[in-house]
């Protein structure tokens, strides 16, 4: 059994790997376009932070796990083709703002169609709009040789920071193809693989479309309660309740659940935003307007939140942060990740340099280009006000502490806890204050030590 997957990306790579680990007869091939990204892969230093992913990659690579920029020739040997290229919101025509950009993953089916020279199994990994295997199939129907395709769809539902223990351990692996004899034959060659570690129950099987839309479906839920307990966040900084208190005392209730409830800056990363909106567009294309409106507040709420945010350091700063330095504690969308994406310390650094503060970053793991590129665009200019000039990034969290008058915590990350408050409360502007967008700092602690805090719902 030989195995290649098309995008050697967060996805691609670490599911790659894990299969390479526990199904040591089958070989797998990774391929990307990208020749840097390949080069990354091979060398000491992997593309993608993830805990636990080096041992993996280090323990197989070589042996049944590589990686290279052979695509053609991966694809005439494989029998099953993963595709996990990026899908992105498109950005231009119709739909844009909202409409999944498949331009990746058509240009893939094109590729695997020109170089196939056998039947193959596809499966769809990216998070795909509904029907997109539809596509996939014929496109390879009218460009192929006469070599038959099933086209199967297996979403990934591991969170990055987590992938290895999500892969190692997942709650279920769903897979779904076509009710056919050629369909059923894919779909068991592919529980097979996931076999030799997932026990069979989790592993479940579907038609097509529910398993593309489970995916959706299972991340507008994910992100809808923590868009729920942030709009309750607002209403606790009103009222005096505290967010926490709320979240634990309704998540013990086992019909609501205690996880997806910490009240926060935002939600980031790359599946959220994008798959709601793939939603919404879904359901406005099929005429339901109303169940677009109401999916699509999620969204909305996450940006207020994000903005609200920004707008309470301004407040609480006697309602000016010109010239101020506020230190931004944090800029990946959450802990043990160097990703980036839609974080919400994009749109709050962004507001802060728009009201003319001075910003400061620091993140242990995501490097100063990329916090430029995020938040200033990349010719430099997205954020306007001349913001470049006013953006900073430093090496430790006691460096982007000297003269701030405010701290705003935006990541998780564990380090953050336990820091020498004493000694950064010394550098800083008095009064000192610390805005913590995460909730995970003791509060009542950094108030003896003079600062005014500010937390998420509280
Ligand atoms: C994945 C999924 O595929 C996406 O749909 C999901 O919603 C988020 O996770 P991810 O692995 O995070 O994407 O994307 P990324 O890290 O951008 O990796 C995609 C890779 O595909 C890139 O390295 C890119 O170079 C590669 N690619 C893209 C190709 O090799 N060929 C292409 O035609 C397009
Ligand atoms: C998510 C899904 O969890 C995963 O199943 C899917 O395959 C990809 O999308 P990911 O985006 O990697 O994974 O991270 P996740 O842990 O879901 O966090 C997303 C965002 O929500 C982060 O910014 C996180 O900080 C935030 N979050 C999460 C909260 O603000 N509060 C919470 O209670 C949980």
């Amino acid at each position: 059994m030989k195995i290649c997957c098309i995008g050697a990306g967060y996805v691609g790579g670490p599911t790659m790997a894990m299969i390479a680990l526990k199904a040591p007869s089958i070989e797998v091939r990774v391929v990307d376009m990208n020749a840097a990204r390949i080069a990354a892969w091979n060398s000491d230093t992997l593309p993608i932070y993830e805990p636990g992913l080096d041992e993996v990659v280090k323990e197989r690579r070589g042996k049944n796990l590589h990686f290279s920029t052979d695509v053609a020739g991966s694809i005439k040997v494989a029998d099953i083709i993963f595709v996990a290229v990026n899908t992105p919101t498109k950005t231009y025509g119709i739909g844009a703002g909202r409409a999944a950009d498949l331009r990746f993953i058509e240009s893939v089916a094109r590729t695997i169609a020109e170089h196939a020279n056998g039947p193959k199994i596809i499966v769809e990994k990216s998070t795909i709009p509904v029907k997109t295997a539809e596509t996939i199939k014929e496109i390879l129907r009218a460009n192929s040789s006469g070599h038959t395709f099933e086209v199967l769809s297996n979403p990934e539902f591991l969170a990055e920071g987590t992938a290895i223990k999500d892969l190692l351990a997942p709650d279920r692996v769903l897979i779904g193809g076509e009710h056919t004899p050629g369909g059923e034959a894919a779909l068991q060659a592919l529980v097979d693989v996931y076999a030799h570690w997932v026990p069979r129950e989790r592993i479940i099987t579907t038609n097509l479309w529910s398993s593309e839309l489970s995916k959706l479906v299972a991340n507008a839920f994910l992100a809808q309660r923590i868009s729920s307990i942030n709009s309750i966040s607002a209403l606790c900084e009103a009222t005096g309740a505290d967010v926490d208190e709320v979240a634990n005392a309704i998540g013990k209730d086992s019909r609501i659940g205690p996880k997806f409830l910490k009240a926060s800056v935002g939600f980031g990363g790359s599946c959220f935003q994008k798959d709601i909106l793939n939603l919404v567009y879904l359901c406005e294309h099929f005429r339901l307007p109303e169940v677009a409106a109401y999916w699509e507040w999620v969204v909305k709420m996450n940006d207020w939140q994000k903005h609200r945010f920004a707008e309470r350091i301004v407040a609480s700063l006697f309602n000016t942060v010109a010239d101020k330095r506020i230190a931004v504690y944090g800029f990946a969308f959450k802990k043990d990740t160097n990703d980036t994406r839609e974080s919400p310390a994009i749109a709050v650094c962004r507001d802060l340099l728009a009201e003319q503060a001075r910003v400061t970053v620091y993140d242990p793991k995501v490097p100063e280009r990329e916090i430029r590129a995020e938040i200033l665009g990349k010719d430099g200019t997205a954020a306007g006000h001349g913001a470049e000039t006013r953006l900073t990034v430093a090496a430790s969290p006691y460096d982007a502490a000297v003269d701030a008058h405010a701290i705003a915590v935006l990541t998780e990350w564990d380090e953050f806890k336990t820091l020498d408050y004493a000694k950064i409360f010394a550098r800083m502007c008095q009064p000192a204050s610390v805005f913590d967008g995460r909730n995970i700092l003791d509060c009542a602690k950094l108030q003896t030590l003079g600062f005014r805090t500010h937390a998420v719902g509280k």
